[in-house]
């Protein structure tokens, strides 16, 4: 029992070492798999669609990649550098559990992660350090947006959650 209690001990402060803002080397090569996957620089590092998914590290995660306009105004992905720069490790949990972001952030793909997944992209971007300018600000819809955006020709509601 002492023995169980002793590697239960040690399995928490290995998971609580690994989930802080110093997650180690695996940390954020798993933050960097999932930020890759998970497409985040195709809308918030300028260029990467275009260059086929590359781009120098300077410009990685550095905000108004793919912007958007639409019903609901034009928006402008975030610098993701300056962001994470910016907020604690609980923050970003707190703001990733809960944010309902406009088009086209797709917000809803943060419930497929744990808070360890979370802590490792904090941690990768982190890494990066900060880099860039804050992205243009939200524009709400009819007034005058800086190009260049991808303009949405949407319903105006959304289609019925059949079954659910
Ligand atoms: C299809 C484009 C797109 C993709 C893919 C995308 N984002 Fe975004 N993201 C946006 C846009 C646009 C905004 C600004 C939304 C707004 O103005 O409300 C945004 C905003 C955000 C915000 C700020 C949310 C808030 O209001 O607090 C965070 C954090 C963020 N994105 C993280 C990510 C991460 C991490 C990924 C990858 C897992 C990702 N995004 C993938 C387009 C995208």
């Amino acid at each position: 029992m002492k023995r169980f209690l002793l590697a239960l001990g040690l399995l928490v402060s290995c998971t609580a070492m690994a989930s802080g803002p110093s997650a180690g080397r695996h940390g954020i090569a798993h933050g960097k798999f999932l930020v890759g996957f998970g497409a985040c620089n195709d809308c918030h590092t300028p260029g990467w669609a275009e260059h086929g998914g590359k781009a120098p590290k300077d410009m990685l995660l550095t905000g108004g990649g793919t912007n958007f306009q639409g019903p609901w105004g034009t928006t402008y992905p975030i610098n993701l550098r300056l962001y994470f720069h910016g907020i604690t490790l609980k923050q970003w949990i707190h703001n990733a559990r809960t944010v309902k972001a406009r088009p086209a952030m797709p917000y809803w793909t943060f419930r497929y992660l744990s808070d360890k997944d979370l802590a490792d992209i904090y941690a990768y971007v982190r890494s990066l350090g900060p880099a860039g300018k804050p992205a243009h600000d939200y524009v709400p819809p009819g007034q005058q947006a800086p190009a260049p955006y991808l303009k949405l020709v949407v319903p105006a509601g959304p289609p019925p959650l059949a079954g659910h």
